[in-house]
């Protein structure tokens, strides 16, 4: 069995190019029966940014909701929340006092704030920059080493999060021995989606499709999506068009095919943008159906976050007790 093991930072409604960039692929990896997946929600992470109490909440219940509709299963894969593991606070401080300071004043988010501070001449060059902030990437490396991950399915923003983990466990070992488990990085090569302008998708362009819009909405936006000025009885290139890439997502083989002809005889945007609405609508029925059976159900959402919690925490003491004694804070027992 092969420990997987990521974790996601709630940041609001799940859309289009975190489900195919990140979720999807996290989903098919858990459901294989030699992987044993470990999905949490990464509130500690979030509170470097978020500040309102209820948006982070809601924040919490809406990613763990999105993963479980979208095919998670609970049963199998240990979803939790991060807060709820009191080991990896413990291990973030032990963690700590083995990272370097040089390492962490590279990482790229502390980095470019002092950057930026330096550029605009601000005296301060840690304006703006909380501890949380800098120490970051040691509460992720606890994150990873405590679940002696295998593998640690990333995007390319992450990989140097990774890259710290693994040195902080190498130090770690070479002080007390082969203890902590260094991890292999799986960088998926980005599937990035694009956005309705073209840009890639981010919810700070407001250029994003979230999964779970309410169909009318949702129709709206694809609508919006910017096409070129061809006229309809034009034929049209499905290789250089982001209405068919995002087609490709969610129709069948045949429509698809359906579409290639439509294509090359000349078919208007409209039309498109109709089927392309319709085949993300179809893609997303069920899942959304129990999204909102979730999402107003927060007592099951609690119950399979603590469920998954207890789980975890059994895992996690383990390791907590051997690194114990490792450090000799604790007898050998
Ligand atoms: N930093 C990650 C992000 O912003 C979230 C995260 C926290 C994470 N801890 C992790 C990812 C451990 C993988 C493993 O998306």
């Amino acid at each position: 069995m092969k420990t997987v093991l990521t974790g996601v930072k709630p940041s609001g409604q799940v859309h289009i190019g975190n489900y195919l960039g990140a979720m999807k692929p996290a989903i098919e990896m858990c459901s294989r029966d030699d992987v044993a997946g470990r999905l949490f929600v990464a509130d500690f992470h979030s509170l470097i940014s978020v500040r309102e109490p209820k948006v982070l909440t809601e924040m919490i219940y809406d990613l763990a909701a999105s993963w479980i509709a979208c095919g998670l299963d609970p049963q199998k894969t240990l979803i939790y929340r991060q807060s709820d593991i009191p080991e990896v606070f413990e291990l973030n401080w032990i963690l700590s006092c083995m990272a370097p300071k040089g390492l962490l004043n590279r990482a790229h988010a502390y980095k470019a704030l002092v950057d930026k501070n330096q550029q605009s001449d601000n005296h301060d060059q840690d304006d703006g920059v909380s501890m949380g902030l800098f120490n970051y990437p040691v509460l992720q490396a606890a994150d990873i080493l405590l679940f002696s991950a295998d593998e640690v399915p990333v995007g390319e923003d992450q990989k140097q999060h990774v890259e710290i983990a693994r040195d902080i466990a190498d130090k770690f070992n070479r002080a007390y021995g082969d203890i902590i488990k260094v991890p292999n990085m799986d960088v998926k090569k980005a599937v990035t989606i694009m956005g309705i302008d073209g840009r890639k998708m981010s919810k700070s362009y407001d250029n994003h499709l979230p999964i779970f819009m309410e169909p009318k909405k949702l129709r709206k936006r694809v609508m919006k999506i910017v096409t070129d000025s061809s006229a309809p009885e034009d034929p049209k290139d499905p290789n250089d068009s982001l209405l068919f890439d995002y087609y490709t997502h969610f129709a069948t083989a045949e429509q698809l095919e359906v579409m290639r002809k439509k294509y090359a005889e000349g078919i208007g945007w409209g039309y498109v943008k109709q089927d392309l609405f319709d085949a993300i609508d179809a893609y997303f029925e069920k899942p959304r159906q129990k999204y909102n059976e979730l999402m107003n159900n927060k007592d099951e959402l609690d119950r399979i976050l603590s469920d998954g919690a207890d789980k975890a925490r059994e895992i996690a003491s383990k390791l907590m007790d051997e690194i114990r004694v490792a450090i000799g804070m604790r007898r050998e027992i």
